[in-house]
């Protein structure tokens, strides 16, 4: 991590203590570590689709297969039905392949980004999410809103999809060695919730006084995308 920014997780953490989203698949402040069975199904869920369209699907599932093995041992037809509404078949099918494995390895999901990746169906995003989030790992977890907040932070005007490599190198920079859960969440509520695409509200944000976007005054402008 730099020097220069070390006060950024410090402060995004006060700040996500305060006012993180209560989410069904997070754990509660001062409790055990989420179940990492709920969290990669969460995360799962949550690729291309909204906060508030998961929460129902999650529910189900989570009462209908409260396990992985439980999971695994339903019919295809069963959760493709479940799945129904959610979109992009394709998910639901990785995740019974996943759901399959994980439980003839015994049931446990390998506590590594590296062990997660090798898993049906887990990308780089959805493997680091899993380890910092399930296993407190230090991940760089960098999804849609984690990518506005580094690029206005640091004003990265790079366009989008080439400038992504940047964007990917000063998010290490600022991730801290612990809390790495904690901290990918907090990115991502503050980009849901304050740095959002269209309207910023740079008066709430606990990161203002170093964004360099804002600095600039056009925390809109960012991140830049490359003309289609
Ligand atoms: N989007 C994807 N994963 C998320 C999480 N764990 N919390 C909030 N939003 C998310």
């Amino acid at each position: 991590m730099e020097a220069s920014s070390d006060t950024i997780p410090r402060k995004l953490l006060d700040w996500y203590d305060a006012h993180a989203r209560d989410l069904p698949w997070r754990a509660r402040p001062g409790t055990e570590a989420p179940d990492p069975y709920r969290v990669w199904l969460s995360e799962v869920m949550l690729q291309q689709t909204t906060v508030a369209a998961v929460r129902g699907y999650y529910a189900e599932f989570t009462r209908r297969w409260p396990t992985v093995e439980e999971l695994a041992a339903a019919a295809d037809e069963e959760v493709m039905a479940a799945w129904a509404g959610l979109g992009y078949y394709a998910r639901a099918r990785n995740l019974l392949a996943c759901a399959r494995e994980v439980a003839a390895r015994g049931g446990e999901f390998p506590g590594t980004e590296e062990g997660l990746r090798a898993l049906p169906g887990l990308g780089a995003y959805t493997a680091a999410a899993v380890a910092a989030i399930a296993f407190g790992r230090r991940a760089v977890v960098v999804d849609a809103n984690v990518e506005r907040v580094v690029a206005r932070l640091f004003a990265l005007d790079e366009p989008l999809p080439g400038g992504r490599a940047a964007i990917r190198e000063k998010a290490d920079a600022i991730t801290p060695a612990t809390r790495g859960g904690d901290f990918a969440q907090a990115m991502m509520d503050l980009g849901a919730t304050v740095c959002t695409s269209r309207s910023p509200r740079c008066l709430l944000c606990p990161l203002a006084a170093r964004c360099a976007a804002r600095a600039l005054g056009e925390p809109g402008r960012f991140p830049v995308k490359a003309p289609k």
